[in-house]
């Protein structure tokens, strides 16, 4: 889908059904085609042709059209600008800044209104990296923009360009100004600016996707112990309403060990996007001090924008991350919730009156998610110095009562590799994050091992076998104490019992508003966790000694145990070291 302005056609409205229209006397034009509808001009992409006649999802409000207003193609595709600006920008589907429109427009989103995604006045200081003369290919790094106080933008080559740098200066320029000038095999000039136009639907090439074994480290022992996610992975959060989707996307969206976050939020409720657009501007990133802001960019759906925004804001998003992972950089997709996109297809679909798939959603939405979380991965990117970068995609997943058999689930599922289950019971009970351990699974988790292995400790992976082991032996023994009371089992399960719950509060459960609690690093993670599998050794061998399960639940280092999550990382070893001490004392005094 080549970018090229052709011949303008013209056709007219011939129906209005929400966000869809249907125009006559299109002939000539392509499948998802952008055009401007009506006297206003409204944006809309042609997403079924038959005949002369388009089936096309506006992304503006319709209200207000009438039948026999021009239709207009463009001859391009929906697009996005990339280019400086796009950090610290919070954008609509489409890429117009929320700001600008809000300006334009006051508090709600007019139609028609066009907006740059881009500030043109603004100049960039531009430090060119190659010189005349010197021989490019598609992807390389002509020079840098400092776009953020902490990201540098790279200018690349655009992908189908290659040839000889003609002329490049350095100096300032906005982002329609030629920086570098390169000569073809041909002898054909290139402008090379600092924005690059892409086609939404239309992932970014790279050289070749790489193997996911290093992980996404986020800080919440949950998921980097126990389900742990790898840079260019995917993960679906699944949960009801209220189970902890929001705090957790933006728990990971502060902490994940990615340098590019891109945060695309579709309202579930009117005030739930007003909250984090109020929100992420004030976020401080931990790393730095500085605005979150800094190395983000927001995409914001708000519940009354129409529906067929939510599909453009969800390609919009992924070629933003493609943007930054094709410079080399760890980028991180967070999008909350997929469930609004999925019900804006079923919208869709029922109004083109296709032939519905299970519980009314269109038969391609298997396919429309598989090809969302396909442009996930780690790459070597395009460009002779073999950058790696990275898009990891995290989905939330809101269906209908909880139910995770519903098809926006079920589908999700079939191509994420991470499932974080939300469990409405342990939110109930404030067990956050409320992470169901039994249910939840990632499959990364062996290729991950190695990694683990070498920059945490040797035994970590066996640590977690041995913790889930014992997680999976409660809730067998759950059952036979329903059965019988806690006083019937045996000794050695009573402490297996102790041991669980410790696990599950003093290490499973993390406070994402507490200061110290928010973030554990993984040395952190596998010391805890180690300390809780020291206690249950040591326990057993003061049982067979001869000490009581309820005497061992007693000791003040159960509660030492409790407290070790409070404890700052540059405090942990003194604290961890006391530990080990009293630890190791009460295995010697049972073999005593
Ligand atoms: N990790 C966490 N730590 C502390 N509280 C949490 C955590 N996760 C969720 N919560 C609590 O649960 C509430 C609902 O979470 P939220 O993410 O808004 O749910 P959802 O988006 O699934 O509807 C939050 O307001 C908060 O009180
Ligand atoms: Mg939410």
């Amino acid at each position: 889908m080549e970018i090229k302005e052709k011949e303008i056609k013209m056709g007219t409205i011939s129906r209005i059904a929400g966000s869809l229209v249907e125009a006559k006397g299109m002939r000539g034009s392509r499948m998802y085609e952008l055009v401007k509808i009506g006297e206003e001009g409204l944006i809309g992409e042609i997403i079924k042709l038959v005949g002369d006649t388009a089936s096309i999802q506006v992304y503006e409000e319709t209200t207000g059209l009438t039948p026999n207003e021009p239709v207009e193609s463009t001859g391009r595709s929906l697009s996005v600008e990339l280019a400086p600006g796009v950090l610290k920008s919070i954008y609509d589907g489409v890429q117009r800044p929320l700001n600008l429109i809000r300006d334009k427009a006051g508090d709600y989103i007019t139609r028609g209104i066009v907006v740059l995604p881009i500030d043109r006045g603004k100049k960039w200081d531009f430090v060119p990296k190659v010189r005349e003369g010197d021989r490019l290919s598609e992807g390389d790094i002509i020079g840098e923009i400092k776009e953020t106080r902490v990201i540098t933008n790279r200018i690349m080559v655009p992908p189908r360009v290659s040839g000889t740098v003609e002329h490049i200066e350095d100096g300032k320029f906005d982002v329609t100004e030629t920086v570098c000038i390169i000569r073809d095999e041909r002898g054909k000039d290139h402008d090379i600016t600092s924005t690059q136009f892409w086609p939404v639907r239309q992932p970014r090439p790279f050289k070749k996707k790489l193997e996911s074994n290093i992980p996404l480290i986020s800080g919440q022992r949950v998921f980097d112990t126990f389900f742990p996610l790898a840079k260019g992975g995917t993960a679906a959060i699944p949960g009801g309403f209220g189970t902890g989707k929001t705090v957790s996307q933006h728990q990971l969206a502060k902490w994940v060990d990615a340098e590019i976050i891109v945060y695309v939020g579709c309202g579930e409720r009117g005030n739930e996007m007003t909250e984090v657009l109020d929100e992420f501007p004030h976020l401080e990133d931990p790393k730095n001090k500085l605005p979150l802001m800094e190395r983000t960019c927001l995409i914001a759906n708000t519940s009354n924008m129409p529906v067929a925004a939510r599909e453009a804001s969800v390609y919009t998003g992924i070629t933003l991350a493609e943007y930054y992972r094709d410079m080399g950089y760890n980028t991180s997709l967070m999008a909350d919730s997929t469930s609004r996109w999925a019900e804006a297809m079923r919208e869709i679909s029922g109004r083109l009156e296709e032939m519905p798939g299970e519980e009314g959603y269109p038969a391609y939405l298997a396919s429309r998610l598989a090809e969302f979380y396909e442009r996930a991965g780690r790459v070597i990117t395009l460009g002779t110095d073999e950058r790696i970068g990275s898009i990891s995609v995290i989905g939330a997943v809101s269906p209908p009562g909880g139910d995770f058999s519903e098809p926006v689930t079920q589908n999700t599922l079939r191509v994420t590799q991470v499932f974080w289950a939300l469990d409405a019971k342990l939110a109930d009970r404030r067990h956050f994050p409320s992470i169901n351990w039994l249910t939840s699974y990632s499959l990364y988790t062996p290729g991950l091992t190695d990694w683990f292995k070498e920059n945490v400790a040797e035994d970590f992976p066996d640590k977690r076998v041995e913790a889930m082991t014992i997680l999976q032996k409660e809730s067998e023994l759950r059952e036979i104490v329903q059965l019988v009371g806690p006083d019937a089992l045996p000794e050695r399960e009573k402490i297996v019992l102790d041991v669980a719950r410790m696990l599950r509060e003093d290490f499973l459960q993390q406070n994402a508003f507490h200061e110290i609690d928010t973030y554990c690093s993984p040395k952190k993670q596998y010391r805890m966790l180690s300390v809780v599998m020291d206690f249950y050794e040591a326990a057993m061998i003061a049982m067979e000694g001869g000490m009581e399960s309820l005497e061992i639940s007693k000791l003040d280092v159960v509660d030492d145990i409790a407290k070790m999550k409070y404890v700052p990382e540059d405090k942990f070893d003194g604290e961890y070291n006391k530990i080990i001490a009293k630890i190791k004392g009460l295995s010697g005094g049972g073999e005593a």
